[in-house]
């Protein structure tokens, strides 16, 4: 395979690290396949001074009650004018990716309402991968509402294993290939 895509900027939100692992296996996959890719947590790095440097500029986020997480779309929003002249490439890393029925809903509110949002952002491609529901790492609250939405669209009688792991691994790596090419 020929990579055209040398330097790649991935940066991203992540709620309960789902994201993050997602965004390790794209950048290793990246990396393999012979691409420099700077990644960046927005919440926590420092974003590079210049965005007119990278081939492409990867922007994602995990999805909690149907948002981005809000540094992504701080970023996209104060850099509109420079990504307007990059390729970009969103992704969202969601529960309803999961399930077959909910994926039409999820591109259209998670992704294509986001390119519709900020004139000028023209993805080249976008991605819906499947997320994952941990309810070891979720506050009192938040495992009680999550579970009774989950019990809610479960045949009655099933029990609610506590981990759910929607990622589809192949489907990840596959859409960075492609990305790069
Ligand atoms: C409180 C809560 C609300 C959620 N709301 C949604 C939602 O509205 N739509 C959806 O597709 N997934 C939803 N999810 C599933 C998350 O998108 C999924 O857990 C994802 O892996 C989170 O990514 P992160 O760990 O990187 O933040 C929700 C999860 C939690 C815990």
């Amino acid at each position: 395979m020929i990579i055209m895509t040398r330097k790649v900027l991935l940066c991203y939100g992540s709620r309960y690290g789902t994201t993050t692992e997602v965004v390790q296996e794209m950048a290793k996959t990246a990396e393999g396949l012979g691409a420099k890719i700077d990644t960046v947590f927005l919440k926590k790095d420092r974003l590079p001074t210049s965005l007119l440097d990278y081939d492409l500029i990867i922007i994602g986020s995990g999805i909690q009650a149907g948002q981005w997480t809000k540094e992504p779309l701080k970023f996209i929003k104060n850099n509109l004018e420079s990504l307007s002249k990059q390729k970009v490439a969103l992704f969202v890393v969601c529960g309803y990716a999961g399930n077959p029925e909910k994926c039409d809903e999820a591109q259209l509110l998670y992704l294509d309402n986001i390119s519709e949002k900020y004139p000028g952002l023209s993805p080249i491609s976008t991605a819906l991968i499947g997320g994952v529901f941990d309810f070891s790492k979720y506050n009192f609250a938040v495992r009680t509402l999550v579970k009774s939405i989950i019990k809610a669209q479960m045949p009655s009688g099933e029990e609610i294993p506590e981990k759910v792991d929607f990622r589809d691994w192949d489907k990840i790596r596959d859409w960075i290939q492609q990305l790069l090419q």
